[in-house]
């Protein structure tokens, strides 16, 4: 008996506890993975495709395609006005909901998603989360963007890129057999944006200037990445960004660092003349000197965040404004006929009121950014203490909401023949029509982050 071997009872307990260990593991992959999201999960009850509720690489796959808009469209299409689209993130298609979510009186904060959007190590308006550090920050820049102050000031100046992109339009005609638009109208409103955000002197340009022009080439570089860096930011930032790919194309690369040299050499000569340039003291800069208390990192956020948000944005809608002016080009002539009937000034030109009395033109901007409209559509925002009710459906508090713009868009219900480019639907609509499909057209947002650039976006679009 003092012989035997023990060994054989101990190995037959090390299976039996792996065994009880993986069916723990199982058990609780099942639950937490599979069986919560889908059965009995705060959100269960939210309909939308069985794979977003299990995980979030789902839709990840449909924005690294850069089909997300559509897909989520799609998803309202199938499931109605409450979509589950992550497991812990629900879109919102009807206008009132998106009201709700927006408002200025609802305080929403958004989503940890926008963190991402700081830059030289300070936030800005478009990163900040919370409601009220937001409204704080609004109220030291928002009258840089006032209507009254876009009209006055940037009017000559934009005038003026318009005349240097006709120019810059002629010397490509002479070496290419065909122009690409989308090239000048990013140089345009890079000079355009730059201009106003630093002042005429220290603005940029690269519709005329070879010295100028490789910083909207980098600034391209660095956005074909967006998709992947705003997916999966680690990877993208630290293994791509600093083992494989050239600067230019990290994001920000080269070109925040560019930005970034010009905005302090700026600062600098404002300082060595103590701001006493009229010229700057109308820019974006020039008002946060004079009002706001921000230090220069921070100044230098902000600027760049505008200089981005207001470039891609207006050079996207001028783009498709073409574009869908070539492919019904009996709007071409309507516009044409309208413009040629304004009067100009003693100068010749046409002040920028009068083109606010157009309604072809507005029909023709409005029709754009409603198909095309130039803003990612990810708005994401925070349900605040208590949580909501949404088109008869609660969600608690936490869940990250959205309101898709290209939903409310493209709603059958309220655009007839939703796909299709019609300005005329602007001009010929009923008194009711028109008040619904106004209430549903938000491509510059809406409420507390309504877009800031919106006076100057409308405009220079329609010059
Ligand atoms: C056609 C042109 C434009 C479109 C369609 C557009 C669209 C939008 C949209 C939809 C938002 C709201 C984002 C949200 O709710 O999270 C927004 C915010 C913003 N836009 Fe624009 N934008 C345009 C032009 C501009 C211009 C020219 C500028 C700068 C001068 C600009 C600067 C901003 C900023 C700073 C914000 C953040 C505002 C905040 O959080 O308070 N945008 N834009």
């Amino acid at each position: 008996m003092a012989n035997v071997d023990t060994t054989f009872g101990e190995l037959q307990t090390v299976p039996l506890t792996l065994i009880i260990l993986a069916f723990l593991t199982a058990g609780f992959i099942l639950h937490y993975y599979i069986l919560e999201p889908l059965l009995y999960g705060p959100l269960s009850h939210i309909p939308g495709p069985k794979l977003a509720s299990l995980s979030g690489h789902y839709l990840t796959y449909h924005d690294i395609s850069l089909r997300r808009n559509e897909t989520i469209s799609q998803w309202h299409r199938k499931y109605g006005p409450v979509v589950r689209i992550r497991p812990n993130e629900v879109t919102l298609g009807n206008p009132t909901d998106y009201r709700e979510i927006y408002d200025t009186k609802s305080r929403y904060d958004k989503s940890k998603y926008f963190s991402r959007f700081a830059v030289y190590g300070e936030d800005n308006l478009f990163s900040t989360l919370k409601y009220t550090d937001h409204q704080a920050m609004k109220r030291q820049i928002a009258a840089a963007f006032a209507k009254s102050t876009v009209v006055a000031k940037s009017e000559a100046m934009v005038r003026e890129r318009v005349e240097a992109y006709l120019e810059a339009m002629m010397l490509e005609q002479k070496t290419h057999s065909v122009v690409d638009v989308f090239v000048l109208f990013d140089c345009f409103s890079h000079d355009v944006m730059t201009r106003f955000l630093y002042g005429e002197k220290h603005g940029t340009d690269t519709l005329l200037s070879s010295q100028d022009r490789p910083l909207v080439v980098n600034l391209k570089r660095s956005q074909i990445w967006t998709p992947l860096w705003v997916n999966f930011p680690t990877l993208h930032t630290y293994w791509l960004g600093r083992k494989l790919l050239p600067k230019e194309y990290v994001k920000n690369g080269e070109y925040g660092a560019d930005v970034k040299r010009r905005i302090e050499s700026l600062m600098d000569a404002h300082d060595a003349d103590k701001g006493s340039n009229e010229d700057e003291m109308f820019s974006l800069y020039g008002h946060m000197r004079k009002g706001a208390k921000l230090n220069r990192d921070k100044m230098a956020s902000e600027m760049f965040d505008e200089l981005k948000a207001g470039q891609m944005t207006t050079a996207s809608t001028l783009t498709y404004t073409a574009w869908r002016l070539s492919r019904r080009t009996q709007w071409q002539d309507k516009l044409r006929t309208e413009l040629l009937a304004l009067r100009p000034d003693d100068d010749g030109k046409l002040p920028l009121a009068e083109l606010e009395t157009c309604p072809v033109l507005e029909a023709v901007i409005k029709e754009t950014l409603r198909l095309h409209p130039a803003a990612s559509g990810r708005q994401e925002r925070v349900v605040p203490p208590g949580g909501r009710t949404y088109s008869g459906l609660y969600v608690p508090e936490g869940t990250t909401v959205i309101g898709p713009t290209l939903v409310l868009h493209l709603d059958p219900d309220v655009y007839d023949g939703p796909l299709e480019w019609r300005p005329e639907r602007w001009l010929d609509a009923s008194e009711e029509k028109l008040k619904s499909m106004e209430y549903s057209h938000v491509p510059f947002g809406h409420g507390a982050r309504v877009c800031i650039g919106q006076h100057l976006g409308k405009r220079y679009s329609s010059l």
